[in-house]
């Protein structure tokens, strides 16, 4: 039976360190501040942002959210975007994603400044994140790095399979365990014999998308399996996209869902927040 890794646990964890250490940089005068800017009244967005808020809060962080209704223009956010990247007082932005449709994404994402961008998500923190020279990495990819760290694995030298190519976890988790020297492959949708692949692997990273999509028979004995994906079964309940019961009876290290990755995104968020704030400081 495989050691499950407890996404809750150390998130907590993380975010003690992040509270102390907030602690520290308000006695030099340093509080950080985010700011998330939500657009329409998507549930899940709500619950997503109202998380964030209260996480801020909790670890000394400044946090402002401003609600745009369903109908605002484009224009409209550009402007408090532009307003928030000229305030000291915030170091970073948050425009929680999806926008509504008649909004353009990529150049909302573009007009915020990059040296405020906790997302990471913007061309030029990509661009850093390739060459590893970034400060601000994106939540979910740098909250698996940590999970791995964390449990007592390590990255260098190993065997390491991404299944999704997604923008957002897919490319940059592969390219954030490269910079940890593992010898990375990213597989997709189109991966010819993709069970060949993923049985090599010592750490193997699950975004496809797909309820219990991996399977036992794919992974390889002791590996370190991350589960990345949050479905929603027609009961209702959440589920990854590893079938958690029987890939735990073969992998060394997995994480379970809800429970594993989900908790960390946040507590990377308030980890990219205290960076941006420090690096506006110097
Ligand atoms: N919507 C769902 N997850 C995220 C995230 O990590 N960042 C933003 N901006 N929007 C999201």
């Amino acid at each position: 039976m495989a050691h499950i890794i407890d996404g809750k646990a150390i998130a907590k964890e993380i975010r003690e360190e992040i509270k102390a250490e907030v602690e520290a940089l308000e006695k030099v005068g340093l509080k950080p501040g985010l700011a998330v800017v939500i657009v329409g009244e998507d549930p899940a967005s709500q619950i997503y942002v109202g998380s964030k808020e209260k996480a801020c809060k909790a670890a000394g962080i400044l946090s402002e959210v401003y609600k745009l209704p369903e109908s605002a223009e484009q224009s409209e956010l550009l402007e408090l975007v532009e307003k928030l990247n000229k305030r000291e007082d915030i170091h970073g932005i948050l425009v929680q994603l999806p926008l509504p449709k008649h909004m353009d994404s990529e150049a909302v994402i573009e007009a915020i400044d990059p040296s405020k961008d906790v997302d990471a998500f913007s061309p030029v923190n990509v661009g850093r994140i390739m060459i590893g020279q970034h400060s601000l990495a994106p939540c979910t990819p740098a909250g698996i790095i940590e999970l791995i760290k964390r449990s007592g694995v390590s990255i260098s030298g190993k065997r390491c399979v991404v299944i999704g190519r997604s923008n957002i976890v897919g490319k940059p988790v592969a390219m954030l365990l490269l910079h940890e020297s593992g010898t990375v492959t990213i597989c997709h949708s189109r991966t010819a014999n993709l069970q060949s692949v993923t049985q090599e692997a010592d750490i193997l990273i699950a975004a496809i998308g797909k309820p219990k999509y991996v399977t036992a028979d794919m992974v390889k004995p002791g590996a370190c399996v991350i589960d990345v994906g949050v479905n929603r079964l027609p009961d209702g309940k959440v589920c990854g996209d590893v079938d958690f019961d029987s890939v735990s009876q073969v992998a060394g290290y997995i994480t379970p869902v809800p429970g594993g990755v989900g908790p960390m995104t946040i507590s990377m968020l308030l980890k990219n927040t205290v960076a941006a704030a420090k690096d506006a400081k110097v």
